[in-house]
């Protein structure tokens, strides 16, 4: 299924054409650049304006820093893990010019955790988002291992705070993609409606084409 509607509302279009993208190089985002994806990144929906999250820019240089940590934690949780392994995961912080770290912080609330957590969640997709706007490229990424005191320092974590993984930030070295709409997975197996009868699948419209 392709998505048959208008696109050309400018939030729909950065929704359906935005594509992560895994090859990216230099140019990194200019400092302006870098200023509206973090602002992108506060306009989520975010109960009762806790602002439960924090980001951790990591330029160029402090790549190093930050693969060193990712590493650090797999050896936390794994002591018998494998050098290459370890390369492996390092060689992560590498691959894009500019890394953000997402970090959801949560705060005490009477807002449950859960729901900070979905907020700071929201956070990687509008940097995403805000990047493909901008016409660079973007790409969540994660480690196998979040956790650790390794990472929790290098990140600047508190106790209450949780790693939620980085959003690679480049420019696409293929070019920019062309625009083209998203296949659309089934939505009859993922929604439902829920009726006075109970839930019945959801029917989605003709198209009439
Ligand atoms: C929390 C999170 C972590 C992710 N980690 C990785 C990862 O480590 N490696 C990877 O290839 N894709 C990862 N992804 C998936 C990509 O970011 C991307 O969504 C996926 O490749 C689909 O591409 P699309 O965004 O163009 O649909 C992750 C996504 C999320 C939400």
């Amino acid at each position: 299924v392709v998505t048959t509607f208008d696109l050309s509302n400018g939030a729909l279009d950065a929704m359906f054409t935005r594509r992560s993208t895994s090859a990216l190089a230099e140019p990194a985002p200019t400092p302006e650049q870098l200023e509206l994806l973090l602002q992108a990144a506060t306009t989520v929906p975010d109960h009762s304006n806790l602002r439960p999250w924090r980001f951790v820019v990591v330029p160029s240089d402090g790549r190093a820093r930050f693969g060193d940590a990712l590493a650090a934690a797999v050896a936390q949780a794994n002591p018998d893990v494998t050098d290459p392994v370890l390369e492996k995961v390092r060689q992560k912080a590498f691959v894009a010019p500019m890394l953000i770290a997402l970090v959801a912080s949560p705060r005490p609330s009477k807002v449950a955790e859960w729901e900070q957590v979905a907020s700071a969640s929201c956070t990687g997709y509008a940097i995403a988002l805000a990047a493909h706007a901008l016409g660079l490229g973007a790409i969540w990424k994660t480690s196998p291992v979040t956790e650790g005191t390794v990472l929790a320092e290098v990140l600047g974590m508190g106790e209450a705070d949780r790693f939620l993984g980085w959003v690679n930030v480049g420019t696409p070295t293929d070019g920019p993609r062309e625009p083209a709409p998203r296949t659309i997975p089934d939505l009859r197996v993922l929604a439902t409606v829920l009726t006075s009868d109970g839930p019945v699948p959801y029917d989605p419209p003709s198209t009439g084409s």
